[in-house]
């Protein structure tokens, strides 16, 4: 695939997406949302991609931010409908899409940068990596479901703190609010990241698809969670996977869910 902004690569199952525009420290321009939202769509309709990562491009910056540059022109209306066309485009179709889509933080992760990480199913980061919803310096608030998944993960009382003081917490303090789940260094961060979407691909990958339906349904105020679940488990009976994953058990060997 071929695009302005990003480069992408797909080996053995893992769809890499590189945010690149390392000289603006990779901040989300309206080219940028737009061609995430085709890699979604790609990640979600081509069978040879299992499953995806997301890093930025340098040694600097995940994802500085929104673009700035394109804020001073906007109303009321243009704001809200800013922040709308980037859930629905991007930000939510990553978390919900049924393959796992990782985020690699290899440098800053702020404003729209930390939201972008937080859509993702979960997130590694480098000893260099940075966090922070700086949207208030700005005189705005973040507008791509920062404040409802830094809430989500990190709980109310620190995601009101940082949101409010805008200040930026290193990879360690991360990963001890539980907003990263690995720290590596800078060199280890992508190899790390391929090995837990190798582990995961040796996993039955309608079932991994469904876990994240069912912890998603936790957080969606239109469904019962408990009810999501028993239908996402009753849903995997009698699939050639969940035929395959038993039978393996059963007969003492290793489950081959390829092509299941
Ligand atoms: N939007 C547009 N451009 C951005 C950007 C953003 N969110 N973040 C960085 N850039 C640009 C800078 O304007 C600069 O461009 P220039 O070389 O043409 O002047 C380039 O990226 C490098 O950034 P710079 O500020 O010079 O790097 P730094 O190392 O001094 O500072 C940061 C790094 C991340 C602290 C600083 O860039 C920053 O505060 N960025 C904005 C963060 C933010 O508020 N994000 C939320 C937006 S809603």
């Amino acid at each position: 695939m071929n695009f302005q902004t990003l480069l992408t690569s797909l080996e053995e199952g893992i769809f890499t997406i590189t945010i690149n525009r390392p000289d603006k420290l990779n901040a989300l321009n309206k080219t940028v949302i737009e061609e995430l939202s085709q890699t979604v769509d790609e990640i979600n309709n081509n069978k040879a991609v299992k499953c995806a990562i997301i890093t930025g491009a340098g040694p600097k910056a995940f994802v500085a931010g929104a673009d700035i540059t394109e804020f001073l022109s906007l109303n009321a209306g243009g704001g809200e409908a800013l922040a709308k066309k980037g859930q629905e485009m991007v930000f939510n179709k990553i978390e919900q899409s049924t393959k796992p889509i990782v985020a690699a933080v290899n440098g800053f992760a702020l404003g729209g940068g930390c939201e972008l990480a937080m859509s993702c199913h979960f997130r590694l980061a480098s000893e260099n990596a940075k966090f922070g919803q700086p949207e208030v310096n700005l005189g705005l608030i973040p507008g791509y479901g920062g404040t409802q998944r830094l809430t989500q993960l990190v709980g109310k009382g620190k995601a009101m703190e940082l949101m409010m003081t805008a200040s930026m917490i290193d990879a360690n303090e991360a990963k001890q609010l539980g907003l990263v789940n690995h720290v590596t260094t800078a060199e280890e961060l992508l190899p790390k990241t391929k090995a837990l979407l190798e582990l995961i691909m040796t996993k039955g990958p309608n079932a991994v698809g469904k876990v994240i339906a069912a912890v998603n349904a936790y957080y969606d105020k239109s469904q019962d969670g408990f009810d999501a679940e028993a239908k996402l488990f009753g849903n995997c009976f009698g699939t050639d996977e969940m035929k395959e994953g038993v039978n393996a058990f059963l007969e003492k060997r290793k489950a081959d869910f390829l092509n299941k």
